[in-house]
């Protein structure tokens, strides 16, 4: 069994599970690092944390030219529905959806989400992946919560955690939140995409390594790290 994480800038990500391709908050047209284009990518599962534009701006186009399954919140499935988008599961915080080769929990994420034009996205969510016999954390754009505390009690292989600021947590709440979460490894996202999110991945790194138990894993976008 395998599972790859490959990078794709901001916080989108391609998760290769025993070879089925699960596509994470595309952001590609209009992010100045991706590491890929929406044509490049044959997803068949497409996992959404929020409706804004910088984790959204591809899924339609992707999910109407490949029929992947959409899974993001209520209010969410409703806009892609409208859309067209065919193939869709939705799934509120303590929810699972459950599929072939993998599950993912929805959990709660503390920011806001509306769609670029305006329509409300519902509440912003993060979710764990299950497969392969890892586990995985995607906290989407969030600040810091406690609760994170419960979340790494289901013993986490790896946590990805935005370390851009401004936005979402900056550097020293992404610290404290490798402490409550204990994963094995931990993946910095949602930072240099825009001069507002400038954050030095290094200086992140050695940070993870003085504080925390945890294996700071620094990716350039297009990179993959192979989960063992
Ligand atoms: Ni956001
Ligand atoms: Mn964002």
């Amino acid at each position: 069994m395998s599972f790859t994480i490959r990078w794709l800038g901001h916080s989108a990500f391609v998760f290769d599970i025993d070879g089925h391709n699960i596509l994470v908050d595309p952001f590609l047209t209009g992010n100045p690092l991706a590491a890929a284009q929406a044509d490049d990518l044959s997803p068949e599962v497409i996992l959404v944390s929020h409706a804004h534009g910088d984790h959204t701006s591809d899924v339609v186009e992707i999910a109407k030219r490949t029929g992947a399954l959409v899974v993001c919140n209520f209010e969410m499935g409703n806009y892609f529905t409208a859309q067209g988008v065919e193939n869709v599961f939705q799934v509120n915080p303590g929810g699972t959806y459950s599929g072939d080769f993998f599950n993912a929990k929805w959990t709660v994420a503390f920011h806001s989400s509306s769609f670029p034009d305006g329509t409300y996205g519902g509440q912003p969510n993060g979710f764990v992946v299950t497969a392969a016999g890892k586990r995985v954390y995607f906290a989407g754009d969030t600040s810091l919560f406690s609760d994170m505390k419960l979340i790494g009690e289901d013993a986490l292989d790896v946590a990805m955690l935005p370390i851009g600021d401004v936005f979402t947590m900056g550097v020293e709440d992404s610290i404290k939140a490798t402490k409550l979460l204990c994963p094995r490894y931990v993946i910095p996202m949602h930072y240099n995409t825009f001069p507002p999110i400038v954050q030095d991945g290094a200086q992140w790194a050695e940070m993870v390594n003085r504080e925390t138990s945890a294996q700071p894993i620094v990716l350039d976008p297009g990179d993959t790290f192979n989960l063992e």
